[in-house]
Order: C-alpha cells, then structure tokens, then sequence
C-alpha cells in the first residue's frame, strides 16, 4: 500500500545539510544549517555540558519515567532564566509548563494548546519566517497567516506594515507568532521600542503572544534577549512561550526545550498543564530526560552556570566579530551604496542568520562555482565563517551580485 504515497517536498535546511556534506572542495564554507561552530569549523560539546554529564553518568542509578511534563527540576530552572527568577510570571503560579523535544516540540505543543483552548484560532507568522514553523505549526490544523516583517532588498524591519497588518486583518483570539531575538531568517529583532509598541497593538486588539526563544544568549546577551518575552508576560494576563536549549547549551541532537503557558489564573494554570500533558501523552508518551536532566544539573549549579554563562558569551562575542568583520570585508571591497547598506545590516544583525539580497539563482552561483553554502533565500549562519576565510566570502558574495 505505500506505493500510493506521495513524494515529500524538499526541506530547504535539511537538503542543504547534505548538500554541504557531499562537496569536497577544501576552501567551502558552509553557512546553511544554524548550528554553531567554532573557529576549527566544529560544534563542539560546551564545558558545562560535559561536566554535567560526567556528573550524571557516575550519580544516576534509575532509567524509570519521569512523567507527561518531563523533568520538574528543569522546567523550573529554565522557566526562571526565561522570565526571571523573581518575575511574577514565576512566582504566582500562573505558568503551565512541559519539557519538550526541542524549540521544535515546544512549538508543536504550544500550538496544540492553543488549538484546543481556541479551535477558530489563526496563528500570524512573520514573513519571512524559519522555514519549518509554517509546516510545524500548520499540522495542527490551525489557520496560518503571515504579516510583514522584513524587507529584503532594503534589509529593513517594515514594521509600519507589520502594525498595520495585525492591526487591519488579525481577530480577537488569534495568536502571534514572535521571534523573542535573533529573528530567523533575518537576524533583524524588534527595538525594545518596537516591542512596547507591537505589545500595546496586541493587547489591544486581545490578541495571543506565541513567542519563539530559540537562541536567548546570541544576540545581545542572555537577559537582554528575553526582553521581549519579560515585557509581554508583564503586560498580557497570557501568553505561550516556546523555548530552545538547541543552540544555547548546544544540544542540539538531544532534543531539549519548554513550552510554557502563561494563563490568567493557577487554576487555568492547571488546566493547561493537564491539557499539555495530555497532549503529550498522545503524541510520544513522555519525553526523554538525558538533554533537560543536563540543563537541570548546570542551572543547579552556580559554578557550572557560570561557566556556561562564559562559554555562551565567547560565542555569542565570536559571532558578533564575525559579523563586523564580513561588514567591514564588503565596504571595504566595493564602496557602491547598495553594499554599505548590506555591510551595515550584516553588522547590526542579532544571532546567526542574515539574509543577503541574492536571488535563488545568485545563492545557486554562490554554492556551484564558490563553495559556498547558503539557503535559496540567501539566509546565512555567520558561526558558519572564519576569520581566515571572511575575505573570500566577501568576495564571493560581490561576485554574484
Ligand atoms: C535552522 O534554522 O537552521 C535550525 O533551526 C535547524 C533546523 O532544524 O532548521
């Protein structure tokens, strides 16, 4: 019977993984995927982790269920660096919340929740957006549209659009999916005036804030990052946050974030826990523990918080030189207008993606004749670079345009 199945589309990410694995020119520079790397091109695993897990390996003494919710040391411990320890979000009891497989689950399951509190829901996207929210979100069944984020060619927030957007189109109860910092594909965030701003129109016109924090840590700083996520949970009685360790603690394969509900009441609280663990329960039972059980320990741990906090800095420090040396590498190289513009978005971008002004055909000239690895819409991960090769991608990104 499987004959009658279709063929899948491409996954634009996914296919460049492999892409980028099957070309054998030395010089390549690889900036699909949104991993990070260091400057020897690996993703290595971070101190803390590894202590972590050396603690863990030598105290562990059961593999028994940790329940619907997953690890309740971690959901803690991580809903606090999210929303801050002392914050009233934290402290009132008003926060549902579930260990979930990655930033990618936690999206699933937030939008499950959403889906079955509010069925004529339509969940508002940036366009554009990561490539997978669309799909991952869209198989709830809920109605998805996108507003207008960002400006390709004049790489530009069109926020005047986006406002107006939401404003003009968006219904009472529906949910806005926000990306909390370093905005993926773009790495163009909101200002913190923006965020009051876009705060007020959505309260105002009762809307949800759906908030994707997938790389807290890597634009400005981990509390910086959470500025828009603390100041929506200030203001609005709800909210649903869907929170990554993928990038942040680089546990990537080990699959480890939060959803997290903010609801109007505990007892509402309580209500959504059971409606997500429910949830959970009928898609995989129970979520594994080794990724959340290592998170728990380092976030446990003042002295391992503290060097991973230091770790995540050099990281975040690396990109950000990384960025102003690609920036100063295309001014310097070609001083036309249009290339000052990019230099100075590349530079003031958050995180690990930019998105050039290519085209689908130049981003193809980029990988065929230069090796170098971008997705069709021209989003880069700069951790992808190295000092020694930001001159040839310099160079390489004129000679397309
Ligand atoms: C990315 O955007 O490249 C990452 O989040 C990896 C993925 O799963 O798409």
């Amino acid at each position: 019977m499987f004959e009658t199945l279709t063929a899948t589309p491409p996954d634009a990410i996914v296919g460049m993984i492999k892409l980028a694995a099957a070309d054998t020119n030395p010089n390549k520079i690889d900036l699909g995927v949104g991993i990070y790397q260091d400057p020897t091109g690996a993703t290595p695993v971070m101190r803390a982790v590894k202590e972590a897990e050396t603690r863990l390996l030598a105290e562990e003494d059961s593999k028994k269920y940790i329940g619907i919710l997953g690890n309740p040391a971690f959901n803690s411990l991580f809903s606090k660096l999210m929303f801050g320890a002392d914050s009233e979000a934290v402290t009132s009891g008003r926060l549902a919340m579930a260990q979930a497989a990655g930033g990618s689950g936690a999206l699933r399951l937030g939008a499950e929740l959403i889906k079955l509190a509010n069925p004529s829901a339509t969940i508002w996207m940036s366009t554009p957006t990561w490539a997978n929210h669309q799909p991952l979100i869209g198989s709830t069944g809920l109605e998805i549209k996108g507003y207008p984020y960002y400006d390709k060619q004049s790489q530009r927030i069109d926020f005047d659009a986006m406002c107006a957007e939401l404003r003009d189109n968006a219904k009472a109860g529906d949910a806005v999916l926000l990306h909390g910092c370093c905005h993926n594909p773009t790495g163009a965030d909101l200002s913190e005036a923006q965020w009051q701003t876009i705060a007020d129109l959505m309260l105002e016109k009762n809307l949800l804030p759906f908030v994707d924090l997938a790389y807290a840590g890597l634009g400005d700083g981990l509390e910086q990052d959470s500025f828009g996520l603390r100041l929506l949970a200030d203001k609005f009685p709800e909210l649903v946050l869907a929170a990554s360790c993928s990038k942040n603690f680089g546990l990537y394969k080990e699959r480890v974030g939060l959803v997290a509900a903010l609801c109007a009441t505990p007892e509402d609280a309580e209500l959504a826990n059971g409606q997500i663990g429910l949830t959970m329960r009928r898609m995989i039972s129970m979520p594994p523990d080794h990724g959340a059980a290592l998170v728990a320990k380092i976030l446990a741990d003042p002295e391992l918080t503290a060097d991973w906090k230091t770790e995540l800095e050099d990281m975040r420090v690396r990109m950000t030189s990384l960025r102003i040396a690609l920036g100063d590498a295309l001014l310097a190289k070609d001083g036309r207008n249009t290339n000052g513009q990019m230099a100075a978005a590349i530079t003031a971008q958050k995180g690990m993606f930019s998105l050039l002004p290519v085209t689908p055909e130049q981003a193809e000239k980029l990988r065929s004749e230069h090796s170098v690895f971008l997705l069709n819409s021209g989003r880069i991960n700069i951790a992808g670079a190295k000092v020694e090769t930001i001159d040839r991608l310099a160079d390489c990104i004129l000679a397309v345009l």
